[in-house]
């Protein structure tokens, strides 16, 4: 048997921010936005709305579309790096309000690759037999740390949540090749500050991803032992299309078989690959047997990627 993804759901907040509402609060213009990461638009949760409140909405959708009870969860993990509080984890609020009474429950941090890390720890309680059923879900409210004065960075980031839900799928299927990567000595460039606010170098992070998320991707797609021509669809971090573009110019793929909702979310961190592929499914992207690639990566600096074919 496999370890796969059952049911998949997402959730953005109402409340649309554009890049116009933008202009006024800082100096940048919509052209700039547009052109230089290709976000149009991105959500921005109410102060009342906190990330255990995004990531439950998340949750409950996946859960349905999966057909699983959220009694017979066994494991939650919830990637994010802006929780409610340091504890108790979203894990464990979203335990209580979903009445997942048996499931164990913990946070995974690895910023915007964490959905990948919280994948890949999934798979290996299911295969190893401990767990049947896990819910992972990637979750971010990044508006409680950016810096609305800092046209770096409060252009390219928005809250949202995406969730699926593994266990084991016929042999063949699920998850066929992963890595996860981590360089501690790149921290420097992309960090909480000691005003809570997210700092980025930019151009740094961007010389990482368009090396990176690339290389992963051919990396996942060698070790399932296929090859370029038998991928049917990428989703990737959704940070900038240049960096998308760069991973799937290298697949050589075409450009409707990638996942693109960074027009209208921004980059949502830790809820952005689960989003793009909630998504894709929702939009008839992604076919039973289809082979897929997710790849991303974050502040840490981390990185993550898997090769799946798609279906129960
Ligand atoms: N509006 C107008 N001008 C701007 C803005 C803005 N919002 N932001 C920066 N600029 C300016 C810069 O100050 C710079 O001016 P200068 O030349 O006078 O110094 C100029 O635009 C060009 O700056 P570059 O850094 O060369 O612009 P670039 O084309 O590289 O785009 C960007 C910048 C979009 C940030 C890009 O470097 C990028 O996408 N980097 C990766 C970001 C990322 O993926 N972060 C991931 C994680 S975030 C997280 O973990 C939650």
């Amino acid at each position: 048997m496999g370890v796969g993804i059952l049911g998949t759901g997402h959730y953005a907040p109402e409340n649309v921010v554009t890049n116009k509402d933008l202009e006024k609060i800082v100096d940048t213009t919509d052209e700039w936005i547009r052109s230089r990461t290709g976000i149009e638009e991105r959500r921005i949760a109410k102060d009342d709305e906190d990330t255990s409140d995004m990531a439950f909405e998340a949750a409950q959708i996946a859960l349905k579309n999966a057909d699983v009870s959220a009694a017979d969860l066994d494991l939650i993990l919830v990637a994010t790096v802006t929780p409610d509080t340091p504890f108790p984890s979203v894990a464990c609020m979203i335990q209580d309000r979903l009445g997942a009474s048996k499931a164990a429950a913990m946070d995974v941090g690895a910023a915007c690759a964490g959905f990948m890390y919280a994948l890949i720890t999934g798979k290996q309680y299911i295969e190893a037999g401990s767990y049947s059923k896990v819910l992972i879900v990637g979750v971010d409210k990044l508006s409680k740390i950016i810096d609305w004065t800092d046209r770096n960075t409060c252009v390219l980031l928005g809250d949202g949540a995406g969730a699926a839900v593994m266990g084991n799928v016929s042999e063949g299927k699920g998850i066929l090749s992963f890595e996860l990567g981590a360089n501690g000595a790149g921290g420097k460039d992309l960090y909480q500050n000691e005003h809570d606010y997210l700092v980025m170098n930019g151009r740094e992070v961007f010389k990482f991803a368009v090396r990176q998320m690339p290389q992963s991707t051919i990396n996942v797609v060698e070790k399932a032992g296929l090859t370029k021509e038998d991928v049917d669809y990428l989703v990737p971090h959704q940070a900038n299309i240049r960096i998308m573009e760069a991973a799937r110019q290298r697949l050589g793929i075409d450009d409707d078989k990638m996942a693109k909702v960074i027009q209208k979310y921004g980059n949502n961190s830790s809820a952005s690959i689960p989003i793009a592929l909630s998504e894709s499914i929702n939009q008839g992207n992604i076919n039973d047997g289809d082979i897929i690639v997710l790849v991303g990566f974050g502040g840490g600096l981390t990185w993550g990627a898997v090769a799946l074919r798609w279906g129960k």
